[in-house]
């Protein structure tokens, strides 16, 4: 196998783009094809502050360092979850990576810690508030959200940048799909615009990429990050759907890209217009100031209000 560009043997062979690159062409490449979706998508511009949401993963990682190989300002903030792993401590090792691509390359990273900051961790608030029995994921994906708004909001950014990967979108598109569930996929989207109440925008710039290139660019850039997924996510939905694209991916190398692609192109048509006028209005939590939908608090001060009360009991 050879690269394309300059004829040297290629590290990466991408069978949906019939094309296969060496170290330095791909290294170019993908940059270039997340500026082409930055662009298409009209997410950000030079003049925009962004901030990008860290796992210590490779996909939120390689986006960090593509966004500022193209020259955009983006910070990182990475949330301390205080997951612990097998015979590791999780959440640390994931910061610590983080923390470690910042400082290399003199950027600055917000840490916001779950516990310190609000009083429990993930897998505490998961039992505390039997929100997800011992599955702490949609837990954990209401304070995520939450903290990153807040965070974009109150620090001035005009963008909040996820790693969101092509892999994910089409794993949580087919769980949204199997169930026609309209309301959440009318919001699976590249970017969503800001509210005047304090949603920050919010954009996927990897959204099309898929996770394999995202780890070779790792890889490739010599970035150190968290091989493994979160101890929580083994044996959930998303990574079955994951591995039945992938089995798919092998006998047509496109498919999970088209799948997302022609998604995208339905709902430009109006596939889920019904849907999206029924968008539900936004107001600021009593408590907070955050936006919500909810009547009175939003649902991350119920959370902590539960968590207090049960402190009490
Ligand atoms: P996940 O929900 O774990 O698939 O992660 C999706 C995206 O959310 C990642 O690519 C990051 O941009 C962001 N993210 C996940 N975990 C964290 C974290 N602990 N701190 C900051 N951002 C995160
Ligand atoms: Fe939040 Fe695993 S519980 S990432
Ligand atoms: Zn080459
Ligand atoms: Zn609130």
């Amino acid at each position: 196998m050879k690269c394309r560009t300059c004829g040297q043997p290629a590290i990466i062979n991408l069978r949906q783009h019939k094309l296969a690159l060496c170290r330095t062409h791909f290294l170019d490449w993908l940059p270039e094809q997340t500026q082409r979706f930055i662009h298409h998508y009209r997410m950000f511009t030079l003049d925009d502050r962004i901030l990008v949401a860290v796992s210590g993963g490779k996909d939120s990682l390689s986006l960090w360092d593509m966004l500022t190989r193209l020259g955009y300002h983006a910070d990182g903030l990475y949330i301390g979850l205080g997951v612990l792993g097998d015979g590791f401590d999780y959440s640390a090792e994931s910061q610590r990576l983080a923390e470690q691509f910042a400082a290399q390359r003199g950027l600055k990273l917000h840490v916001v810690d779950v516990k310190a900051t609000y009083g429990a961790t993930i897998p505490e608030l998961a039992v505390i508030s039997h929100r997800g029995q011992d599955k702490p994921c949609s837990v954990c994906g209401l304070v995520k959200r939450y903290i990153m708004n807040r965070t974009a909001y109150e620090g001035g950014y005009t963008v909040l940048a996820t790693g969101h990967n092509l892999d994910d979108e089409a794993a949580v598109l087919m769980q949204n799909t199997l169930t026609w569930s309209g309301g959440y996929l009318v919001r699976q989207a590249p970017v969503l615009p800001a509210s005047g109440l304090g949603l920050a925008r919010k954009v996927k710039p990897v959204c099309r990429i898929y996770e394999r290139e995202l780890a070779a660019y790792a890889l490739a850039s010599g970035i150190e990050y968290v091989y493994d997924e979160c101890p929580h996510a083994v044996g959930s939905n998303t990574l079955w759907y994951k591995d039945i694209l992938n089995q798919m991916e092998e006998k047509r190398p496109g498919l999970k890209l088209q799948y997302y692609l022609s998604f995208l192109q339905a709902k430009d048509d109006g596939l889920f217009a019904a849907q999206a006028a029924q968008a539900d209005e936004l107001h600021a939590c009593e408590k907070c100031g955050q936006p919500t939908t909810a009547p009175g608090l939003c649902s991350f001060c119920r959370l902590w209000d539960r968590v207090r009360q049960s402190r009490e009991a």
